[in-house]
């Protein structure tokens, strides 16, 4: 595995790769890697010959400072582990390498960006937009992988393709929980100990929320989710939606999609905590 740190680099390897009509696939990610990164690459190794993993802490996403100061950051073990799962590039940029001149562009996703996550953390898929567009732009991968547990990201990302030139094919990989069905993510470190014990609780209602999508209505399954979490010392709830799984539009009846997901952000202060469950309800 090589880990390089410029974009010159990067292209002079994958230039020989390129000529021999290799197929270039692309797990972009903000490091401090677990479980469900590692589901992403070992994806991206079954559809390409050669994975790159990119690893950049993006400014322009963070509409918190202290979340961006805080986010973990451990090159060596993040490394260590990529090079278990059989990932053949690391591409560690700096800031410099990615925005070597501010990035002003604004993107437009229109009503997808506009509730949940777009409503709650402004600029933050603006931010996503422009270092995803930057990181296809250099590594032109035939293929790049993402998680559904950012399930608005992953919507985002595929309208993003709609407006790029040669952009890769997105393979979207399931949530990956841990044990006691937290979501994998690189915020749960940052959770204190009573925090960790409690955060099982978020996915443990949605998976109760599916169950209970066949006898309650929209609007009271949405509100049982909200009181259910926060009723935890721990947890507040900042969203609870049930949307169109294309639209992203919060439904009122549940005809109106037909696997309309649950969608959640839960605080365990400062820490945010996102995720979703598809409701699968026959319409
Ligand atoms: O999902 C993430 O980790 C980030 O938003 C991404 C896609 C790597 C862009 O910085």
């Amino acid at each position: 595995m090589l880990i390089v740190h410029t974009a010159t680099e990067l292209r002079r390897l994958l230039h020989p790769a390129r000529e021999q009509k290799k197929t270039i696939g692309l797990v972009p990610t903000m490091g401090a890697l677990h479980c469900g990164h590692l589901s992403l690459v070992r994806a991206c190794r079954e559809h390409c010959s050669i994975t790159v993993v990119s690893i950049f802490v993006n400014p322009t996403q963070f509409n918190n400072p202290n979340d961006l100061r805080n986010y973990p950051r451990d090159l060596k073990h993040d490394c260590d582990m990529l090079l278990a799962t059989g990932a053949d590039i690391v591409f560690a940029p700096d800031e410099k390498e990615i925005y070597p001149k501010p990035d002003t562009r604004r993107f437009y996703f229109g009503q997808l960006e506009t509730g949940m996550e777009g409503a709650h953390r402004p600029g933050h898929f603006n931010g996503v937009a422009q270092v995803v567009s930057r990181l296809f732009d250099i590594v032109q991968p035939a293929y790049a992988c993402f998680g559904e547990k950012d399930f608005q990201q992953l919507a985002i990302i595929r309208a993003l393709t709609e407006q790029t030139d040669r952009a890769p094919k997105i393979i979207a990989c399931p949530i990956v929980r841990e044990a006691d069905g937290l979501a994998m993510s690189s915020r749960n470190t940052l959770l204190s100990t009573s925090q960790r014990a409690h955060a099982p609780l978020i996915a443990a209602t949605l998976m109760q929320a599916q169950a209970k999508a066949k006898e309650l209505t929209v609007n009271t399954l949405r509100q049982w989710v909200i009181d259910t979490i926060n009723a935890d010392r721990e947890l507040e709830v900042e969203y609870a939606e049930i949307v169109h799984e294309r639209t992203l539009q919060p439904i009122e009846q549940w005809r109106e999609a037909a696997r309309p997901r649950l969608c959640v952000a839960v605080y365990a202060r400062p820490v945010r905590l996102i995720d979703n469950i598809c409701l699968r309800v026959e319409s």
